[in-house]
């Protein structure tokens, strides 16, 4: 292995190794995870710059956005977090509570190594000595984490240790707030902001919170530079993205693609067609088949249809299924979900659930569309996290796309010919409702 030098064109260490050329980056290109020797083979040692800040300007130029569903520009927020007075804490968020995900755990299973340096670079890059690693809890995935940790010791890699935080199986687990919470050592629960996370989180500290597939893409940018990141996804939305798809026919995965790509490709919408695509999960929106088709999977072509890339979930509805069934099963899921602690998921969800079950049941009051609509505008921003909006999000999508489907089902019919469910709600325990740590 080459030893490190500067690359003085765009200002990034070089490892001597050849950068990943097309896809994947991420993940490996066999089925093999990634190990320690593996990964020093590829990508080679972790490239320190040797102090704060010193990443933040290559984070920029590469246009780097967070991974974990807001696509916030990532530069944006190191600097947020390194201009705090305070010596700040990172963590890597790898909670991955939405049920329709799985590139978070395919990530840290697969090429935990790229997520472990990302980590480190960011928390030199904000002069944290703090770094925590939050994972969603599966014995085994914390297992394999715990033994890649204590691999990385030996090797003298971590210039910071990581400690390893499990995350409740739980929707709201990853969001920000309930994740300092939880590090803390509490319960995953929101909290009440202001403050926000970046200027007082993890024990009053201020505290930056990545996506571990962000700190991933970071640790590749910071070996192979700007301009080699932006050579795949578009001017505005540069780099890849992993995606947990879930075609027509029940097959699919976790794929890392451009940015930029035909959400037909990567659903294979032309073997497999489908009625409707859930795009960006259960806090996402309903297009259908047809707008679905023309688009690609990029912000600049979802927003001004009310949906976006999120953390990548993209779930194509078979013919054969119920959207209103489908869309209930998911709302009520949501509302059990919250925490109770506000009015909006009190009193507002769980109201909203039960008027689309009816509705899907052929049980409802002819006022539940304007119902449903009226309640929707009361819960909006009115809770101390995002979680009424987002399902209100998902609502009126599942409202819009399925109109035809709602109008059978007032009328007492439905035009499914399978109720087997397609889209995942986890199976609960008995002490599901209080478990939040
Ligand atoms: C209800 C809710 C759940 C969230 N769950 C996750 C999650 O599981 N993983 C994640 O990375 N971000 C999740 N987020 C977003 C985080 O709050 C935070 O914005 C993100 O981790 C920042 O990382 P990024 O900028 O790298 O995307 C969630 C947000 C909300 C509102
Ligand atoms: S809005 Fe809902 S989920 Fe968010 S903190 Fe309040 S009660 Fe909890």
């Amino acid at each position: 292995m080459t030893a490190t030098t500067r690359d003085t064109a765009t200002d990034h260490p070089v490892t001597g190794n050849p950068p990943p050329s097309g896809l994947p980056r991420l993940l490996p290109a066999g089925s093999r995870p990634m190990d320690l020797a593996a990964h020093l083979r590829v990508h080679g040692k972790t490239p320190y710059r040797g102090g704060p800040r010193m990443l933040i300007h290559t984070i920029e130029s590469a246009g780097l956005t967070g991974r974990g569903g807001a696509a916030f520009p990532t530069h944006r927020k190191l600097t947020a977090v390194a201009d705090q007075k305070g010596t700040p804490v990172v963590v890597g968020n790898g909670a991955e509570g939405e049920p329709a995900s799985d590139k978070d755990k395919t990530l840290l299973w697969s090429s935990p190594n790229l997520v472990l340096d990302g980590l480190q670079l960011a928390a030199e890059a904000v002069g944290a000595r703090k770094v925590h690693l939050y994972v969603h809890r599966e014995p085994r995935l914390l297992q394999h984490l715990e033994s890649v940790l204590a691999q990385r010791a030996g090797s003298g890699l971590d210039r910071l240790r990581i400690s390893l935080v499990s995350a409740p199986p739980r929707f709201l687990a990853g969001e920000e707030s309930a994740l300092a919470n939880r590090v803390e050592g509490g319960a995953a629960l929101p909290r009440f902001t202001p403050p926000r996370i970046f200027e007082r989180g993890v024990n009053g500290a201020p505290t930056l919170v990545q996506n571990v597939e962000t700190l991933a893409q970071l640790a590749l940018i910071s070996r192979y530079g700007p301009a080699w990141f932006r050579t795949l996804g578009t001017e505005a939305e540069p780099g890849s993205m992993l995606t947990t798809v879930r075609q027509a026919d029940g097959g699919g995965g976790v794929a890392e693609a451009s940015i930029g790509t035909p959400i037909a490709e990567l659903l294979r919408l032309r073997e497999h067609p489908a009625q409707a695509v859930l795009v960006g999960g259960y806090h996402g929106a309903w297009l259908s088949a047809e707008q679905a088709g023309r688009l690609t999977l990029s912000n600049a072509d979802l927003r001004p249809l009310g949906a976006a890339v999120g953390a990548g979930i993209l779930a194509a509805l078979p013919a054969d299924r119920c959207g209103v069934v489908e869309s209930a099963r998911v709302v009520r899921y949501l509302a059990l979900e919250s925490a109770g602690q506000c009015g909006p998921c009190l009193n507002g969800l769980p109201l909203i659930a039960d008027t689309l079950a009816k509705l899907a049941n052929h049980r409802s009051a002819p006022s539940a569309r304007g119902d449903l609509a009226r309640w929707s505008r009361l819960v909006e921003r009115r809770g101390a996290c995002h979680h009424p909006d987002g399902t209100v999000r998902f609502l009126r999508s599942a409202l819009t796309v399925f109109a035809e489907e709602v109008r059978l089902h007032e009328a007492g019919g439905c035009s499914a010919i399978s109720y087997e469910p397609f889209l995942p709600i986890p199976a609960t325990s008995p002490d599901h409702k209080d478990d939040w740590s």
